[in-house]
């Protein structure tokens, strides 16, 4: 059997990474024939699933170079060359004016302050005190960019106030729905470096702990018109 290389260790992808793939398969309908947008593509895996279950179109956004260039090999080599794009950019920045069919994200939304994850870019976790960095600014610029019908599934963390998301899809018009929570485990050196005050809100709530083992919910999340989620 030949073996395959994986991805550079920063790009290796996550279990969040997982459930999300997890969580389009589990919508294929949604995704067959339309446009499909990831923001945050890192290896492009995400893209390739959506690739698979048969989306008309694959657009990547990433900040990183690197990853751009992997992911771009990736999805020539599993065959979705001729239909896909990935940009090198910010956020919404390289889709500007463009509308998609499906739009599906695993932003950095680890609330924590400047500090470094080990094997990981800054890039690829950091969500700022909040852990909102990029999750509010995605959330504004949604609406802008889901098609009719267009829906989107997104990896959230339990402990970046659900609640507040809620209301930015409801302000603009659209639903949000828990799809699916799963539990990840949060080893030490991350809850090292999680903001205080969020470990202090969450401990009980969507954070976890048996002796020395801390566990964090995360869900899988659906938005988009009231009455087109599943
Ligand atoms: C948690 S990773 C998810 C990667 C991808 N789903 C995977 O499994 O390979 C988040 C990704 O968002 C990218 N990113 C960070 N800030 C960004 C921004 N402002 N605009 C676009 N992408 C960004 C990072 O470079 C990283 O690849």
């Amino acid at each position: 059997m030949k073996v395959e290389h994986a991805p550079v260790p920063e790009l290796r992808p996550s279990e969040y990474t997982a459930t999300l793939i997890q969580g389009l398969r589990a919508r294929a309908a949604w995704v067959r024939g339309v446009a499909a947008l990831e923001i945050g593509s890192g290896s492009g895996v995400v893209l390739a699933t959506l690739g698979e279950l048969g989306a008309a179109s694959l657009c990547g956004v990433d900040i990183e170079q690197e990853a751009v260039t992997i992911s771009k090999a990736l999805l020539a080599k599993l065959g979705h060359g001729a239909s896909s794009q990935v940009f090198c950019g910010d956020m919404w920045q390289p889709v500007a004016g463009r509308r998609f069919g499906l739009i599906a994200a695993n932003l950095p939304h680890f609330p924590m302050k400047g500090a470094e994850l080990s094997g990981r870019l800054p890039s690829w976790s950091d969500g700022g005190i909040d852990g909102r960095r990029l999750l509010d600014p995605f959330l504004d610029g949604l609406p802008h960019h889901l098609a009719s019908g267009g829906r989107a599934v997104i990896a959230h963390n339990g402990f970046v106030d659900l609640e507040r998301s809620r209301e930015k899809a409801e302000r603009a018009g659209l639903s949000l729905r828990i799809a699916h929570t799963t539990l990840v485990y949060l080893p030490d050196e991350k809850l090292e470096h999680m903001s205080e005050s969020i470990v202090r809100r969450e401990e009980g709530r969507s954070i976890h702990r048996y002796g020395p083992y801390a566990f964090a919910e995360m869900h899988i999340v659906e938005i988009g018109a009231a009455g087109s989620l599943s």
